[in-house]
């Protein structure tokens, strides 16, 4: 092999080379790559959300819901349905499946919890005053008043569902978050026995007697 062949050769090469790259940024459909060196790093095995998949031949939706019947791994369905015999139900037979040697710090998580949800509408102390639930039509009942002897199974029912203008809490709040949040509101509740709903009327009707009262006499 002489000196020039070996020129020609290298040349070819290059030429080669400048061909391919070239021909990888002259690519007509600008949603292609081009040329993929080692494709499988551009090419994720990941299953898309909204995409498809073949299983056993199946072409199937990757979003699809579980099979009717089924139970995922770690998920308790909530089998009390959202009407007034669900409700009276959860009254009568729902009780808090967590372990109540840890009370104290359910209280404190549920107050945590409390404070970015509920706070808004149902006030610090869950007198029915917080700063959005005055505006509402129908305020917020008191939970020492009212709300007093409201047994847990309806007031997790109710974080679950929602009840009037108090919306479902259900997509905010994991099973365990919301039976936290029963804990504490049962803090709030205080002492069992003797509903006092006047408590309630005159937190709902006068809002704003402490300011007023506080005025009147200066
Ligand atoms: C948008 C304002 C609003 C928010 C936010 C809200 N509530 Fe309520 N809540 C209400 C109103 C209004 C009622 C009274 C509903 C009725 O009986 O008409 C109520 C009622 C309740 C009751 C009594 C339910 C019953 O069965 O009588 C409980 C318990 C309760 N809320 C807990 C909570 C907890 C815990 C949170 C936070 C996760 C929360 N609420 C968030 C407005 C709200």
């Amino acid at each position: 092999m002489n000196y020039k062949t070996i020129k020609l050769a290298v040349a070819s090469v290059a030429l080669t080379l400048v061909c391919v790259g070239l021909s990888s940024c002259g690519v007509r459909d600008e949603n292609t790559p081009g040329v993929e060196y080692m494709p499988d790093m551009y090419r994720s095995p990941s299953v898309e959300n909204y995409g498809w998949h073949v299983l056993d031949g199946d072409t199937l939706q990757n979003a699809m819901l579980p099979v009717k019947g089924t139970i995922a791994r770690g998920y308790m369905p909530y089998t009390y349905e959202n009407n007034a015999a669900g409700y009276e139900a959860a009254g009568a037979n729902l009780k808090n499946p967590l372990d109540m040697t840890h009370r104290a710090m359910y209280e404190k998580d549920g107050e945590a919890l409390f404070g970015k949800f509920c706070v808004h509408c149902h006030g610090a102390t869950g007198g029915g005053d917080g700063k959005v639930g005055l505006k509402l039509p129908g305020p917020p009942p008191a939970y020492d008043g009212a709300l007093k002897d409201l047994p847990e199974g309806k007031i997790f029912h109710s974080i679950t569902y929602g009840k009037n203008s108090m919306g479902s809490h259900a997509s905010q709040l994991s099973t365990e978050e919301r039976w936290k949040l029963v804990c504490y509101v049962q803090k709030l509740q205080g002492p069992k026995g003797g509903a006092d709903s006047t408590k309630q009327i005159a937190a709902v009707a006068t809002p704003t007697t402490a300011h007023a009262a506080a005025g009147g006499h200066h």
